[in-house]
């Protein structure tokens, strides 16, 4: 392994050559990044603050199960091996970091609150037992006996014991050290422009003007990934952003435990869910808005957050409010990521995780390292080949309907990419 002593590379070095650069520095491109460089691969990381953008906006649910969607059984099966992978992921990670991740084997209720919310879970249970998924029904009785603190009016709702979290900010951190430690090299800049030489990849130019050489590049930019210069039309990504609005709230020592698990429910056919962490931290999430780069938090948005939140369960209101944030997830025409080699030799994709990024960390690192060194994408992550997206090329949708939008193509990775 070729570790450098200084994992910080200083601005406006010219020419520096790696095996590997990702383009995008939150947890998917720090994720990939650290297990190319645990292949052996000289990996390089370009982004102005790495370890930001979208983790330290999201919730951090391992939803698998209760996130899942008519249509989507492939996209289930990639979640699943993900979730699968999280316990040794973990352990792996801190040793790795020094770091604790926040990983919480607390299990899901997803509850209803009236009839038609009871008919949507219904169906949504039909679904998941018909694909042999670990889904319990209770009465709204036995929901209150799990979670007291619920509202009388739940009339039912889903027991998922396999659906957990983490605590993205904190994995993000740990992603950042272990990478560090793992010798891979941090280029706090923009990529400014994909370098394409002889109809291949080869690197990028960053906004400090620093040229990177690479034999392989990874782009990983969340919503943004769509927006780098230098890539053919046809390559470009189909991500969008998708706007998430959050809430962080906290539980006093003295009231605490709150909740015992994540708690969450469908409101008015939009989702609201809890999150309650060992450290008294609740997250309290999330509007899914088609709103561009906007990332504006929103009376409107926080009103409707709470309103539904305190249906679900009243006493939030006495809670302090500590934090309100909005972030981009990176929507793909399917709602599945994109994984693996591009039409342009030495480009893969990472990107376009929507709302499973965080779930979907282990298996994305795996994957792309896998790539990166042997040239193989696993099995698993086949059918997520960019390539299904270009003309005439590549397997079916890897799940769900397509839907349309392509992102304008005519900027360098730029704005701010959280949730
Ligand atoms: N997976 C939760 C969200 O995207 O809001």
């Amino acid at each position: 392994m070729h570790a450098p002593e200084d994992s910080t590379a200083s601005a406006g070095t010219a020419h520096r050559t790696y095996d590997a650069l990702v383009i995008g520095g939150g947890i998917i491109g720090l994720v990939t990044a650290w297990r190319a460089a645990q292949r052996g691969l000289r990996t390089a990381i370009a982004d102005p603050a790495p370890g930001g953008g979208a983790a330290q906006v999201a919730a951090g649910m391992l939803a698998a199960v209760t996130e899942l969607h008519y249509g989507e059984e492939t996209l289930l099966g990639l979640n699943r091996t993900s979730a699968h992978r999280y316990p040794a992921f973990t352990a792996e990670l801190e040793e790795a970091s020094g770091q604790d991740t926040g990983y919480r084997a607390c299990g899901t209720l997803a509850v209803a609150l009236d009839a038609d919310d009871r008919a949507h879970l219904r169906e949504l249970h039909a679904l998941q037992l018909r694909y042999g998924l670990d889904s319990q029904w209770l009465s709204g009785r036995e929901c209150r006996r799990l979670e007291p603190l619920l509202a009388p009016c739940v009339r039912g709702g889903l027991r998922v014991d396999g659906d957990h979290q983490t605590d993205p900010r904190r994995l993000a951190a740990a992603l950042l050290a272990a990478c560090e430690r793992a010798g891979v090299v941090l280029h706090r800049a923009w990529a400014e422009r994909l370098l394409v030489r002889r109809d291949r990849a080869a690197g990028a130019v960053l906004d400090d003007g620093t040229e990177l050489a690479a034999g392989q590049v990874v782009l990983a930019g969340g919503s943004r990934s769509g927006r780098l210069a230098g890539v053919p039309d046809d390559v470009l990504p189909p991500v969008r952003p998708v706007k998430g609005q959050i809430l962080r709230l906290r539980v006093p020592g003295r009231i605490a435990p709150f909740l015992s698990r994540t708690v969450r429910a469908v409101v008015r056919g939009g989702h609201v869910y809890l999150v309650p962490r060992e450290n008294g931290e609740l997250v309290l999430g999330a509007t899914s808005e088609e709103l561009g780069w906007d990332t504006t938090v929103t009376a409107g948005g926080v009103y409707e957050l709470l309103r539904d939140a305190h249906e679900l369960v009243p006493g939030i209101t006495e809670l302090p409010l500590v934090e309100t944030r909005a972030g981009l997830r990176p929507g793909s025409p399917d709602n599945a990521p994109l994984l693996g080699p591009t039409a342009l030799p030495g480009l893969h994709l990472a990107t376009g995780h929507h709302r499973n990024g965080v779930l979907l960390t282990p298996v994305t690192g795996d994957a792309m390292a896998e790539l990166l060194a042997t040239g193989e994408l696993p099995e698993e992550a086949r059918p997520f080949t960019p390539l299904r997206f270009s003309p005439g090329g590549g397997p079916a949708p890897a799940s769900g309907p397509a839907s349309t939008n392509t992102p304008a193509s005519d900027a360098s990775v730029r704005q701010e990419q959280p949730a």
